[in-house]
């Protein structure tokens, strides 16, 4: 059984459906801080299936040590961490206190219990300001905000950790900008608040809940000025997961894997997909430079290719189409 905390997440609830899709028996364990119990109900509609849950928060260790007690639990994908790069600014000993204990209190617990694969949810952030593009796992890292170092910091604590434990499999996966949603139009993103990310943004814009996108900057390097990203359908991220435990089930030790398309598109490239395939306007002004942001980011996703067996399959126009499916469908996301 795959545990998966912060399964009732955005990136976690298309991975439940992914794995349940290949076979494996899942277990979510969430404490709602910032996802719904209503994403957990309609994975079971799509799913056709039980999904057993528990409402714990993974820093607390007699909880995980129970879960671990009462179920058979042989891989963990550690979803759950705090993520909002601007939050993590101003409370950042929040930050450092629930990701890093998070991911100590599983990985304790699973020494414990002898479950020895691990696959971690970390970030194309921890590049930091990228020297060059396209990124490749090898290249150095550097973070410029709290939100980033837990994500650099887990990776080395799982690094030091499956250095020391010959048993341990570790997946570090190195997440791009993730948009889109299930094609059944029945989860994906719902943010609290006004959304930080550029695709929830102008998906709250086209339903009417924000009357305007304000575009971070137009003097970029970038080939429009605007900044560039490697944005990658969530549910071809969720099948990386699927390819990652297969990876951690057969190797020892640990690795990283850059989870992206290898392709930058603006955010006015966005913009125009967006528009195009939904066949409506999102009006936009320009605005200052978000403090913090990079001209560009995107992966070399060449080592997942060969050595997890995987690909991004899904077009711009896919990823357009399907985050305007879930939010024109769910104007309030799961409320
Ligand atoms: N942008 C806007 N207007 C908005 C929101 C975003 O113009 O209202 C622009 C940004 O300036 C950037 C692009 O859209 O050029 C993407 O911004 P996002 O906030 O969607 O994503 P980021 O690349 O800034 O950050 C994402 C994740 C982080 C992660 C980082 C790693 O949100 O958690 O990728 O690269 F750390």
């Amino acid at each position: 059984m795959v545990l998966l905390t912060g399964g009732a997440g955005y990136i976690g609830s298309h991975t439940c459906i992914e794995l349940i899709n290949s076979g494996y028996d899942v277990l979510i364990a969430d404490d709602f801080s910032n996802s719904k119990p209503e994403a957990v109900r309609r994975l079971e509609e799509i799913t056709g299936r039980k999904i057993p849950l528990v409402n714990i928060d993974v820093a607390d260790k007699e909880a995980v040590e129970k879960l671990f007690n009462e179920n058979e639990i042989d891989a963990v994908v550690h979803f759950a961490g705090y993520k909002a790069v601007g939050e993590s600014v101003q409370f950042p000993l929040k930050y450092y206190r629930n990701n890093i204990d998070t991911a100590l209190t599983i990985l304790e617990t699973m020494e414990r219990h002898d479950v020895h694969n691990f696959i971690f949810s970390s970030s194309a952030t921890v590049y930091g300001i990228p020297e060059s593009v396209p990124l490749h796992e090898e290249m150095k890292t550097g973070c410029t905000n709290p939100y980033g170092f837990t994500k650099l910091m887990i990776e080395q604590i799982l690094r030091d950790a499956a250095f020391a434990n010959p048993k341990l499999s570790v997946v570090l996966l190195r997440y791009f900008n993730p948009i889109g949603a299930h094609e059944s139009g029945r989860i994906g993103e719902d943010p609290n608040g006004i959304p930080n990310n550029l695709l929830p943004f102008i998906t709250q814009v086209a339903v009417g809940k924000l009357p305007e996108l304000g575009v971070f900057g137009n003097d970029y390097n970038t080939h429009d000025g605007t900044g560039v990203r490697d944005y990658i359908h969530v549910v071809d991220l969720a099948k990386g997961h699927v390819a990652a435990i297969g990876y951690a089930k057969e190797n020892k030790g640990c690795e990283v894997f850059n989870l992206g398309t290898g392709t930058g598109y603006s955010v006015l490239d966005i913009v125009k997909a967006f528009e195009k395939v939904n066949n409506l306007k999102i009006p936009y002004t320009i605005k200052e430079r978000r403090p913090g942001d990079i001209d560009e980011c995107y992966a070399d996703p060449k080592k997942a290719r060969e050595k997890l067996h995987w690909t991004a399959e899904k077009t711009i126009e896919d990823m357009c189409r399907d985050s305007w499916n879930w939010q024109s469908h769910n104007q309030n996301g799961y409320e």
